[in-house]
């Protein structure tokens, strides 16, 4: 009969009736279920929930997604990621789902305590509460769940806190003996060494210890030895600073894959034989600042994939055998102490996707990486590697994404096969000695790059047409080169997604403005634009159309006229500098300047006119070398909250300096020097030299007295009087300005005897008294203190007298530098520089000699003085003087000194001048004097 045929017909549908009834879902476990989502709240955003939504009465539960059963049987349920906020509380039905094996709360908002309830699931092997808004103590009933293999309770919330330490671990382990996987991260554990070790050795089971951020501390208890079949280590972020080290016995977990000790203020040496561990493939011991440690050999077919060093103290070469970790894709080795060469054998690691080796001492070429196909970074900036970028087969690295040699000793020429990797979007080749032109290269249209940073080389020719073809460009950075050529505007146009560009210090110059204002683009992006020295005539005319700008630069041009009045346009604008202009005034009304500005440089113009303007929240205003011809504002304080440096300095400025100038709490720098300030020194301005760095007030006509009014904790390190009207005496209190590098009063009109107690001082390098009353001996008490700096003495003018002091001038170490030293010091020409916020302040003084006052205006540390000139000093020269090699200039001359010269004045080998006239040696003048 069709009986044969009847199994086809039949047994499809008797298979699918079978599975129905051993799969379908029990009755009272869908009502539960049901019970469970109707009391659930959940974020009312109807995309966040993806599986409770889709929960349907029609379905078999079975099927709903995130539930899984056995034998109609709720035994798994994932409700990780739903985005739920509440509704669990104790009695919830969740609890009635006898036969829950695995349940997933993960990733929710529940913002409440840890539901006792959950004791209830006895059968639990899973339990996953991570980052589910949980918070709280983690509550004694968990402990009950005694078949659990798995739980994870981990989380990030810093205001919603986890803890774990009323229970406590030792109470958790007790009952808890299955578990093989604990993931605490962020729980707050606060034990000891002593204490969280024993515990968990316990767990003679347990194969992933995940407690990172639990804040325990050392030191390693051995027990942990126990615990041989450890697969994931992961205790970042912990306080072993108790500890000396990683135990040696952590090599003989041979199961382990996973050790992440990051952060952990570990120190000693770290044991070499973790590196040979077979299965390891991740190892992150980074930021670990006083661990140290040595790369191994390392053995065949090591299985590490990544391996990330940064911030520690590891030294030694990269070996040879890295080549044998087949699988690394990550080498990390950033900001540590490794030096030697980059092995070439670095070739053969094909898996390599991101490799930093930033901030180490390596030298010597860089490897070949056209086998590593698969290579997005490469970091290797902040070395001293040499050579250039090997340019062959440069087209295999179609994955790389970033390439960072900056500040290295990279030199050669940079291979424009480089812009032809399809996928790399940083090139950052800075600061290294890169030269010749680079060539043209076409087609670059689908180029991803966005960042290029070539600057601080020495590249040469025009810049190539391509680089304004790079679309995506966001950041162009190629100053100080010896590019040159002439740049067309409308060519940058093309750049459209800009937001820095900088093209200063090159031999670049830029086609005269376009005038037809259609032709006006903008970059909508711009907010660092740093054309200095680019031979600019006049204000770029696409300036006038950014609205978005933070930082100008457009100092050392050639721009004339106006300070345009479109510049109030940009209201974010936080830096300009226009210095090294011709600029002579503003255009439209004053002050209209963006709130945001800090730092204002106008210095060396032509600025003329009223009062110049101060911004509210300046921090850097350089208004010195115009012609602004105003009196001061007099509450110009108010402006001043947030100043650090303020130079007035070279202007005609006028009339008293207001006293509201002390109201700048932050002030480091106060130059009004070479001005017509008149008037006394107002008292607080002495006081302000607890924060005060420099305060020159050189060449004007201020009259009075300096005041007494230097705090004891003085800061000062420059004080330039120079060339005021000032009488009185030197005040006692400047001796508590013990940091005084810097000290001119000369030509003033100071009625003193010489400031002895400026002995104590012994950063003195410059000390100028010269055309002073000053008079009296300048022997001073024996002070424990000697001016080992001092470069610069110059008492001339005055009315001195007694014996020149030879035993004071026996410590004067800056004139007598050894014979090692001296040679190097002449031929590198180094300024005094102080420097605040990163901008530098040279000190200028004038001295005398041969005649012609020469303005030094930055003290070439080489440069060297003694002038005790036209004074009424008596006796023989001091032999002690004779020592002084480095000296430059010495002049004694218009005295009443006596004696024979000594014959050991041709040691002063530096001698540039030498004036001994109108005094009353004797003898003759010596053959070896003659240099
Ligand atoms: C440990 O488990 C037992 C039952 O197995 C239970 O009676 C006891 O209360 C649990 N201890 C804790 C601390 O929960
Ligand atoms: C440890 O590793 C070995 C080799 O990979 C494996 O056979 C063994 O099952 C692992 N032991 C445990 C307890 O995971
Ligand atoms: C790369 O590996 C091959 C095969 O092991 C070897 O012959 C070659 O010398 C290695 N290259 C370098 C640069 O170490
Ligand atoms: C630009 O520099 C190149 C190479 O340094 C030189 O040959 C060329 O004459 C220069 N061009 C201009 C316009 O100065
Ligand atoms: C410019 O930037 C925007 C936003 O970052 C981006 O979406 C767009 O693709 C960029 N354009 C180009 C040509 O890279
Ligand atoms: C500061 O100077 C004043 C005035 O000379 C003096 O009384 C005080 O002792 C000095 N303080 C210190 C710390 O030298």
């Amino acid at each position: 009969m069709g009986i044969q045929l009847v199994p086809w017909i039949f047994l499809i549908p008797l298979y699918i009736e079978i599975s129905v009834v051993w799969g379908s879902c029990l009755g009272d476990q869908q009502s539960l279920l049901l019970q469970l989502k109707n009391k659930l709240t959940i974020d009312p955003d109807p995309e966040t929930s993806t599986k409770l939504v889709q929960w349907n009465e029609n379905l078999d539960c079975c099927n709903w997604a995130g539930v899984t059963c056995k034998e109609g049987r709720v035994t798994g349920l994932d409700l990780s990621q739903e985005f739920i906020t509440g509704g669990i509380g104790n009695s919830s039905s969740l609890f009635s789902l006898q036969f829950l094996q695995k349940l997933n709360l993960a990733y929710n908002l529940f913002n409440s305590e840890i539901p006792i309830g959950l004791s209830k699931l006895t059968n639990l092997e899973y339990l996953n509460l991570s980052n589910a808004g949980f918070m709280g103590q983690i509550p004694m009933e968990i402990f009950q769940l005694t078949r659990l293999v798995t739980l994870e309770i981990s989380t990030f919330s810093l205001n919603r806190p986890l803890k774990l330490e009323h229970p406590n671990l030792s109470m958790l382990v007790q009952n808890l003996t299955e578990i093989k996987e604990l993931y605490l991260d962020g729980v707050s554990i606060s034990a000891s060494g002593n204490e969280w070790c024993p515990a968990i050795s316990s767990l003679s089971n347990l194969r992933v210890l995940s407690m990172s951020r639990c804040n325990l501390s050392g030191p390693f208890d051995p027990s942990l030895a126990r615990l041989k079949f450890l697969s994931v280590i992961g205790l970042d972020h912990n306080n072993f600073n108790f500890c000396d080290t990683v135990p040696d016995f952590f090599a003989n977990f041979s199961n382990l894959t996973i050790l992440s000790l990051s952060a952990c203020g570990l120190t000693g040496i770290f044991p070499k034989a973790i590196f040979q561990i077979q299965s390891l493939s991740v190892l992150d011991i980074s930021s670990n600042q006083d661990l140290h440690g040595f790369l191994p050999d390392f053995p065949q077919n090591g299985s590490l994939q990544t391996l990330v060093l940064h911030y520690t103290n590891f030294s030694g070469q990269l070996p040879d055998s890295i080549s044998n970790l087949r699988q690394l894709s990550e080498l990390g080795l950033s900001n540590c102490q490794f030096n030697g060469s980059l092995p070439n054998s670095i070739s053969n690691l094909t898996e390599l996707v991101s490799l930093d080796l930033s901030y180490n001492e390596f030298t010597g070429q860089i490897p070949w990486f056209g086998e590593s196909k698969k290579l997005k970074y490469i970091d290797l900036s902040h070395n001293d590697l040499n050579g250039a970028i090997p340019s062959g087969n440069l087209e295999g690295l179609l994955n790389l994404i970033q390439i960072d040699f900056q500040h290295n000793s990279l030199s050669g020429s940079i291979p424009s096969s480089l812009f032809a990797l399809p996928s790399l979007q940083k090139i950052q080749l800075s600061y290294n000695q890169f030269d010749g032109q680079l060539s043209e290269f076409s087609n670059v249209s689908s180029s991803a790059v966005d960042t290029l940073d070539l600057s601080g080389n020495k590249l040469e020719g025009p810049i190539p047409v391509f680089i304004f073809e790079l679309r995506r460009l966001s950041l162009l950075q190629l100053s100080s080169n010896k590019f040159n050529g002439t740049i067309d505007q409308h060519k940058i146009w093309k750049l459209q997604n800009l937001t820095t560009l900088d093209l200063s210090y090159n031999n670049l110059s830029f086609n005269p403005s376009v005038a037809n204002e259609n032709d006006l683009s903008s970059f909508p992006n711009l907010h660092s634009l740093y054309l200095a020295s680019c031979n600019l005539g006049a204000f770029p005319y696409f300036l006038r159309n950014q609205s978005m700008l933070r930082y100008l630069d457009l100092s050392i041009n050639q721009i004339h006229g106006k300070i345009p009045s479109w510049i109030s346009k940009f209201r974010f604008l936080s830096n300009l500098n226009l210095s090294y202009n011709s600029l002579t005034n503003w255009e439209g009304p004053l002050g209209n300047l963006s709130p945001y500005l800090v730092v204002l440089d106008l210095h060396s113009n032509q600025l003329q006119g009223p009062s110049p303007i101060f911004p509210p929240f300046i921090i850097y205003l350089d208004y010195s070398s115009n012609n602004f011809s105003s009196v001061l504002p007099h509450d110009i304080g108010n402006y001043l909250s947030f100043t650090v440096f303020l130079s007035l300095s070279r202007n005609n400025f006028s009339g008293n300096i207001p006293e509201s100038i002390c109201n700048a709490p932050s002030l480091k720098v106060l130059d009004l020097s070479y001005n017509n300030f008149s008037g006394t020194i107002p008292r607080c301005i002495t006081t302000m030299s607890a924060f005060l760095g420099v305060l020159n007030l050189r060449e004007n006509k201020l009259i009075g007295y300096i005041p007494d009014t230097f705090p004891a904790a003085c800061h000062l390190q420059t004080l330039d009087l120079h060339g005021n009207h000032l009488g009185g005496s030197v005040p006692l209190s400047l001796s508590n300005c013990t940091a005084l590098e810097v000290l001119d009063l000369g030509e003033n009109q100071i009625i003193d005897t010489f400031p002895c107690p400026l002995k104590k001082i012994s950063t003195l390098c410059v000390l100028v008294l010269r055309k002073n009353n000053f008079q009296g001996p300048i022997e001073c008490p024996v002070i424990n203190s000697a001016w080992e700096m001092l470069q610069i003495f110059d008492l001339a003018f005055n009315n001195f007298t007694g014996k020149l002091p030879g035993k004071s001038l026996k410590n004067w170490d800056a004139m007598m530098p050894n014979e090692y030293e001296s040679q190097p010091m002449l031929s590198h020409i180094q300024f005094e520089v102080i420097k605040y916020a990163q901008v530098n302040y040279q000190d200028a003084v004038t001295v005398t000699s041969k005649g012609l006052q020469r303005n030094l205006v930055k003290i070439l540390r080489v440069f060297t003085l003694v002038d005790y000139s036209s004074n009424q000093f008596e006796g023989p020269i001091p032999e002690e003087l004779m020592h002084f090699r480095a000296l430059c200039v010495l002049n004694l001359s218009h005295n009443i000194l006596s004696g024979h010269i000594p014959s050991s004045m041709g040691n002063l080998k530096q001698l540039e001048s030498l004036d001994l006239s109108r005094n009353n040696f004797e003898g003759k003048f010596h053959q070896s004097w003659q240099v």
